[in-house]
């Protein structure tokens, strides 16, 4: 059986992790046979904790260096490379459905925003820099949602300020919803403003059809 790789993207808030627990638990249920891998970036591995570590610390700053920004994407870089070789593609080699809450879209729409100024076109510059060595999702779904909701909806969680700002969300937005129109046949947009059942339905129509289309 052909491994499947699925990602899910979207901002902070959108809901992707609630969608990704419904998914897991439909896959379970309809297809008990099909092992499912569910996996997410930033990792919780090697490098994933040097990351989240560094993150917190660039939370307590208000500017951040050129140095600073650089020194974030390569770490997010090199998980999406730990993630990719010790369990994305192992896990597929096994015919699994890999299911991952970020991948490198994620880097591409969120370091898209942070080096702005630094480099030129920095979303173009960073998905050239993955394309000799990515592997390339099957799916992407974009859980789209209006920056202000999301961030309504979050308003109970703490931390990570600066990822959170409605100003810096509306920027990663518009980077997700480009890539997305570029790429029609990978992504699939979800209007995740619907009640979590719907967004779950939607998701998992859009991954019957991937399983039906193999
Ligand atoms: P998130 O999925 O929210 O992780 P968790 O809730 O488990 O801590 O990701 C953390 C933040 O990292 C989120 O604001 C998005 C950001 N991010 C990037 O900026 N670049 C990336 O490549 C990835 C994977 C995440």
């Amino acid at each position: 059986m052909k491994g499947l790789l699925i990602t899910l993207e979207g901002i902070d808030g959108s809901g992707k992790g609630t969608a990704a627990r419904h998914i897991a638990a439909w896959l379970a249920e309809t297809m008990p046979e099909r092992r499912l891998v569910l996996t997410a970036e930033p990792t919780s591995g090697q490098v994933g904790k040097i990351l989240r570590a560094e993150m917190a610390r660039m939370d307590d700053e208000t500017e951040s260096s050129p140095a600073k920004r650089m020194q974030e994407l390569f770490l997010f870089m090199a998980d999406h490379a730990h993630h990719l070789t010790k369990t994305v593609l192992p896990a597929l080699q096994t015919g699994a459905i890999v299911l991952s809450d970020r991948y490198a879209d994620s880097t591409a729409a969120y370091q898209g925003v942070t080096l702005r100024g630094i480099v030129p076109d920095p979303v173009s510059w960073i998905q050239s820099i993955y394309l000799p060595w990515n592997l390339p999702p099957d799916r992407t779904l974009l859980f789209v949602l209006d920056p202000k909701v999301a961030l309504q909806r979050m308003q109970s969680r703490q931390g990570r300020q600066k990822f959170e700002r409605l100003e810096f969300l509306r920027l990663v937005d518009e980077n997700f919803r480009r890539m997305a129109a570029l790429e029609p046949e990978r992504f699939v947009q979800i209007d995740a403003k619907q009640d979590a059942k719907k967004v779950a339905k939607e998701a998992i129509n859009a991954i019957l059809n991937l399983i039906r289309s193999g």
